[in-house]
């Protein structure tokens, strides 16, 4: 079957990639089909429990659907490929869109899809046993039926704020949590944040079933961390006061490094030259990570990548813009 993963389009690049590196981690065969923005189209004989476990891993996605079929946004092709694709299952439909189009109008589509898949099934948009999902994009329809749903709100339910330990040096959990997923990490493996900071990083990697080591220089990051962790009933963790030129003191071969590196306006380096810090940094992940490994490291500037591919192959690259006057660099190196 073909499956299709409705992106959330909050970068361009990213949820693409994060469901790719989810797909991985949780060893699910697929062959590409398409790929843009909005989705990504996978031919898979995945099992639903498997793309549901998919899906709460998931951050920068919206529903996995199993594909009935794409086309144009052209009426008489949309009806000609929903009479090509009939559903022979029993029970009742819903027909649920979503309209990203800047200029074409949602409901004739769904007017004439309607007109095919409801001739047969009873409506029912309270509990019905099938959820047609229709995706419009300014070129494109994607019609299919849901399979699972990302729960996007439970990331700002674990908002900073929201945790006993706040500093607002931590990442949005949405952005943390598509990381972890970045760095393929499967359950009981194990993940390491050098610069833990509040343990956001942890706390995402930590729900998905990794065990995770988190350190810092910071004593009191490391209570807060301890706080966090706790409040969320994890137990497989362990925390290390510790500059990240001793980490290896304490650790030995880790599956996946997943870190923000801190950029000295509201994350201190303790005074150290960004310069100096990142090498180190680069250095001693480069001795505690596990051959083929991958490592994702937020950096201040692109200059910092040219160190990172001093220990590492470079892979990919995110720009994340976080204010006018601030661009995050998400590199994937690996070992
Ligand atoms: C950008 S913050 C990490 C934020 C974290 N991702 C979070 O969600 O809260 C960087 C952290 O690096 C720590 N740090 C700074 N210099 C360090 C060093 N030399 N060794 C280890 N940790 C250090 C800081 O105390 C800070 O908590």
């Amino acid at each position: 079957m073909n499956l299709l993963f409705e992106l959330s389009k909050e970068h361009n690049a990213l949820p693409r990639d994060e469901a790719i590196s989810c797909l991985k981690a949780e060893e699910v065969f697929y062959n590409k089909v398409a790929s843009n923005e909005d989705v990504l189209v996978i031919k898979s004989d995945a099992a639903h429990d498997k793309i549901k476990r998919i899906a709460e891993r998931l951050s920068f996605t919206f529903f996995i659907d199993e594909l009935l079929f794409s086309c144009s946004t052209s009426l008489k092709e949309i009806n000609k490929c929903a009479e090509d694709n009939a559903i022979y299952s029993k029970g009742s439909i819903a027909i649920n869109y979503k309209n990203r189009s800047t200029y074409t109008d949602s409901q004739p589509i769904v007017k004439t899809l309607a007109e095919v898949y409801t001739k047969d099934k009873p409506v029912d948009f309270n509990n019905p046993d099938l959820e047609m999902r229709v995706l419009i994009t300014d070129t494109n329809v994607y019609v299919g039926l849901k399979i699972a749903e990302v729960q996007r709100n439970k990331f700002e339910k674990r908002k900073v704020q929201y945790r006993p330990f706040f500093s607002p040096i931590s990442l949005h959990p949405k952005l943390a949590r598509a990381l972890v997923n970045l760095s393929c990490i499967k359950r009981n493996e194990t993940l390491l944040d050098p610069f833990c900071g509040t343990g956001g990083i942890l706390l995402e990697a930590g729900l998905i079933g990794a065990r995770v080591i988190g350190s810092d220089i910071e004593e009191k990051m490391i209570e807060g961390s301890k706080k966090t962790l706790d409040f969320y009933n994890l137990k497989n963790y362990k925390l290390i006061c510790s500059d990240i030129g001793k980490i290896n003191n304490y650790v030995n071969s880790v599956d996946a490094v997943v870190t923000d590196l801190p950029y000295g306006k509201s994350t201190t380096t303790k005074g150290e030259n960004i310069k100096s810090l990142h090498t180190r940094a680069f250095q001693n992940i480069s001795q505690v990570l596990k051959k083929n490994g991958l490592a994702i490291i937020g950096l201040l500037g692109k200059d910092m990548l040219t160190i990172g591919e001093k220990y590492f192959s470079l892979l990919n690259n995110y720009e994340h813009k976080v204010h006018r006057s601030l661009t995050r660099y998400f590199a994937v190196f690996q070992r």
